[in-house]
């Protein structure tokens, strides 16, 4: 099985991608860190993560870290892509920092949009929607990736370490893909990385997306681990040693000298009692019983801050990042949403519209969807009462879980209801049209009161 960021597949079985690529569940004890956790990682829309115990011990220390999200501007926003919105609104309530890329290079490379198209979009549907649901503009900014310098020079640093049958392997990309299509991920991984170069330095970078954007986590996550110098090795066994290590021997001495400082600054041991194998570029810093998991990812974050001070000393004063190999990067992290079954069954698709209920549509040709839609239900409502409906294979059902349901407990009544039998899809969809075009009506109102703020919210670079 392949993840194909730009394919149209529908991921049925979540349980068996968490297994075959080695996402973590995501539950209760990740959740449980924020003040107030969104409804989609309570109800367990977001279904996976890599890496998130990190962001939880930023948010448990106080300690700073950062949400970083982007959109292709494809077309007109759907219920499906306001998740990803609402989510990055709620972390905007628990202290990160948010950047916000608006994907025109992705746009032009993966759908052939010309510049203009892409920026229309963007700033029409995804800026506008995205103040519209709630987006504080005073701690969110958008910027377009074509013209964020930053990300554009990082993208070229990437593409000298990063070789073809990798990419081969991550997305399937054969003879007959452009070249842009190929630059698509590179800069995907500096828009991730980026926020980490600017003067606060490498921190825990959330990146909440939906599962179709697994491959280039991983990409960018190895990416990470090649701009350090410093990893740290866990113990073999329970008599083990954590060991920090220099990758390659050039100038290993220095770099000891580097992990040396943090280890102090952290406390971890003394240059006495740690045991420093200059030879092996090693230093032993403890057994299992001195060092928790915690203290390893806390050491690593402050391992990434120096190697990326370190860089660039060695890169000497005029600090041009594309002379820096050391960049010290934290490897992001990731939460993965499920996506929304369309109206129809299959995917809900902006460019399939009797799929989709898009924030922007008329009522009526909302309700009119809706009204069509395929359910969960039973051939007549005499087996319906009887043995109950499939709520799980109902893509109303779905409307309710994401969208509708005003709290856990009104969803649980319409679980409950439609599986014994009680609820019959007709007065169901009835109910849901009016919460639906309530909805609407309130986004509608919303995006009045909000338009001029789409200037403000998108960077001038
Ligand atoms: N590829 C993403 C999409 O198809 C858009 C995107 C661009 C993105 N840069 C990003 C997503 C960085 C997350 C992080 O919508
Ligand atoms: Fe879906 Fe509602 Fe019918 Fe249940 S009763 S199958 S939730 S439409």
């Amino acid at each position: 099985m392949q993840i194909d960021p730009w394919g149209s597949s529908q991921y049925q079985d979540y349980a068996r991608l968490r297994d075959e690529f080695g996402i973590a569940g995501f539950g209760a004890d990740e959740w449980g860190v924020f003040r107030s956790p969104h409804r989609l990682l309570r109800r367990g829309v977001v279904f996976g993560h890599r890496d998130f115990e990190r962001v939880a011990d930023a948010v448990r220390g106080k300690d700073p870290w950062s949400v970083m999200t982007g959109f292709m501007p494809s077309g007109d926003l759907h219920m499906g892509h306001k998740m990803v919105l609402e989510q990055v609104i709620a972390h905007q309530g628990e202290g990160a920092d948010l950047h916000l890329c608006l994907a025109d290079f992705e746009a032009m490379a993966a759908r052939g949009f010309t510049q203009e198209k892409a920026h229309r979009i963007a700033l029409d549907q995804y800026v506008h929607n995205a103040l519209a649901v709630g987006l504080d503009p005073a701690t969110a900014e958008f910027y377009f990736q074509t013209r964020r310098e930053r990300v554009q020079e990082l993208a070229r640093r990437f593409a000298q370490r990063i070789n073809w049958s990798t990419l081969q392997a991550l997305y399937g990309f054969g003879g007959d893909t452009s070249i842009a299509h190929v630059l698509a991920p590179l800069v995907q991984a500096a828009d991730i990385l980026h926020p980490q170069v600017d003067e606060r330095g490498p921190r825990p970078v959330l990146v909440p997306v939906g599962v179709d954007q697994d491959p280039h986590i991983r990409l960018t996550r190895d990416v990470a681990q090649d701009s350090r110098r410093l990893g740290i090795l866990p113990p073999a066994d329970e008599k083990g040693q954590w060991i920090v290590a220099v990758k390659g021997s050039d100038d290993a001495r220095r770099w000891l000298d580097v992990a040396e400082r943090v280890l102090d600054a952290q406390g971890l041991g003394t240059r006495t009692s740690r045991k420093r194998n200059d030879p092996h570029g090693q230093v032993a810093i403890g057994g299992a019983s001195q060092i928790t998991r915690a203290d390893a990812r806390a050491l690593d974050v402050a391992l990434g801050r120096a190697e990326a001070e370190e860089g660039r000393r060695e890169a000497g004063a005029e600090d041009r990042l594309s002379a820096r190999r050391w960049l010290g990067f934290v490897p992001p992290s990731a939460t993965f949403h499920r996506f929304m079954t369309g109206l129809q069954g299959g995917k809900m698709s902006s460019s399939k519209p009797e799929t989709s209920i898009y924030l922007t549509e008329p009522p009526a040709a909302a309700e009119k969807k809706l009204r069509a839609s395929v359910t969960g239900g039973r051939a007549t409502a005499e087996e319906q009462r009887r043995i109950g409906a499939e709520p799980l294979k109902c893509p109303v059902y779905e409307l309710y879980l994401y969208h509708l349901a005003k709290d856990d407990a009104h969803l649980a009544q319409v679980f409950d209801e439609c599986s014994t039998g009680k609820r019959l899809c007709g007065g169901c969809k009835a109910e849901a049209a009016v919460l639906l075009l309530e909805l609407l009506k309130s986004h509608k109102e919303k995006r009045d009161e909000t338009a001029h703020l789409v200037p403000q919210i998108v960077a001038n670079d």
